[in-house]
Formats: C-alpha cells, sequence, structure tokens
C-alpha cells in the first residue's frame, strides 16, 4: 500500500500502510448528539446490510456451526443498534430452524436503539461478554460484526478468550479488511447514506483501524484462524 492510496477528492490522503489506533470514534463520545447517534444506529443497520456480508456468512459459517436438531442459541457480542441479532432471526426463521438470539452489547445506549425494535426470538442485554462469562452462560454459536477493529490489543484478547468461554460450537467475528479498495469504495459511497449522522467519518475511522488479513491471522491467539470474505471482509473463527 502506497502512503496516498487512500487519497481521493475532498479527503486528505491517509496512510493505510498500518492500523490507526489512534483513531477514535465520534459515536464512542458519551456526550456526542443523541439524536444523530440514534439516526448513526439505524443508518448503519443499512450500511452493515450493504457491506458486510453476513447473508452469505449466515449460510457457509453459521449454520453449519448450529446442532442437526435445527434448534441452538446465538449471541451477538457488541450488537450495537441490534441489526445483525435480528438479521440472524430472521434467517434462521426462513431457514426452518428454531434460534434464540440474544444480542448484548455494553453501551447502554445501543440497547436502548437495539430495543427500539426486538422482535419475536431477539434479546437485547446491556452486558459484556465478560458478564455472560460471569454468569456461566453458553451458546451454540457466538458472532460479532466490527468489533475487532473497536478493541485494543488486552481488550481484544480478552474479548476472544471470553468468546471461545461462550461457545459450545463456533466463535466468528467479522471486521473490515483494510485496504486502499475498500477505503475509496467507502469514501465515495457513503456520502449517500450520511447525511445527520457519525455514518462516514466512523466508517472512514473504522476501515483506518481495521486489520488486514496476515494482520489478523498474526493477532489470533492459537486456535484461531483469519479467512478472507468478499469483498472487503476478514473472519476470525475459532471451533470447540
Ligand atoms: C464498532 S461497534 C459495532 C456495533 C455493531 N456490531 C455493528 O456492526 O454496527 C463495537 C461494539 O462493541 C461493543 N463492545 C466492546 N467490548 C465489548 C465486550 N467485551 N463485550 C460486548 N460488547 C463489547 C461496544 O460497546 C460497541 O458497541
Amino acid at each position: 500500500m502506497s502512503r496516498r492510496d487512500g487519497a481521493e477528492p475532498g479527503l486528505p490522503a491517509v496512510d493505510l500502510r498500518t492500523r490507526a489506533l489512534d483513531l477514535t470514534e465520534l459515536m464512542d463520545d458519551p456526550d456526542c448528539d443523541p439524536r444523530a447517534l440514534a439516526r448513526t444506529f439505524r443508518r448503519f443497520a443499512l450500511v452493515n446490510a450493504l457491506v458486510s456480508g453476513w447473508r452469505a456468512v449466515w449460510r457457509t459459517h453459521v449454520v453449519p456451526a448450529l446442532p442437526v436438531n435445527g434448534r441452538g442459541r446465538v449471541l451477538d457480542l457488541g450488537c450495537g443498534g441490534g441489526d445483525l441479532a435480528r438479521a440472524i432471526a430472521r434467517w434462521a426463521a426462513s431457514d426452518g430452524f428454531d434460534v434464540e438470539v440474544v444480542g448484548v452489547d455494553p453501551d447502554a445506549r445501543a440497547i436502548q436503539a437495539a430495543n427500539r425494535r426486538a422482535p419475536h426470538g431477539v434479546t437485547f442485554r446491556q452486558r459484556s461478554s465478560g458478564d455472560l462469562v460471569a454468569a456461566g452462560e453458553r451458546f451454540d454459536v457466538v458472532v460479532s460484526n466490527h468489533v475487532l477493529h473497536h478493541l485494543g490489543d488486552q481488550e481484544r484478547s480478552g474479548f476472544l478468550a471470553d468468546s471461545e468461554a461462550l461457545a459450545s460450537g463456533r466463535s466468528l467475528h467479522s471486521d473490515i479488511r483494510r485496504s486502499p479498495e475498500a477505503y475509496r469504495a467507502y469514501a465515495l459511497a457513503s456520502p449517500l447514506v450520511a447525511a445527520g449522522t457519525f455514518v462516514r467519518v466512523d466508517g472512514l475511522r473504522s476501515i483506518r483501524r481495521s486489520f488486514t488479513l496476515a494482520e489478523l491471522r498474526d493477532t489470533l491467539p492459537d486456535g484461531w484462524r483469519a479467512e478472507r470474505a468478499a469483498p472487503h471482509r476478514v473472519l476470525a473463527i475459532h471451533d470447540a
């Protein structure tokens, strides 16, 4: 990656060679505008549906890890506004599975947003992964979206250890794969959906904080593997 690879009109050149760990997201500021935050949670549901590729990952990586009787529990760790948990419940129902989905996030504002729409079969709770481990909870499949890039090294180690402890089947954490192409595509497309939200700034910062496939491989503990998923995605996977 060259230094100016991420440059595009209206944006300063950015260095995508290494993870930009100094960047924080606007929505993480506890004093950010609550109305803009509520809009951001709703709008990220749309962005996630467009970019995160979970529909395919559900079929290829979640379904095979569910119990053969078709009944199971799926946990979405760091659920934010809850869109992935809701989508999994929808796909499970339409594919004939009887799945209970739990979404947790330690951020009360996220759980408040998620609870505005908690359809049958989906529960949202204000908890961290560590809270669930302490409570002795177990799930067939533990997933997350866009959490790995968000965490510092120590937090991520704890998060992955918690995920292993919580999953009786598979842990599956999906995130952005950092690249100039991902950055440029998001910089060009995000203005279409970003008005009145933090979606553009936080999305671009998230891309800059995210891993390449090689970086994720190097950082995962023993027993985990990293896979590339198209387009612009990585998966961290652990099978119990
Ligand atoms: C970048 S947001 C992603 C939200 C959502 N999954 C999405 O894709 O829009 C990362 C979330 O992880 C949550 N988080 C951080 N550490 C966590 C932990 N140990 N257990 C559960 N959630 C955690 C944060 O509160 C934050 O809401």
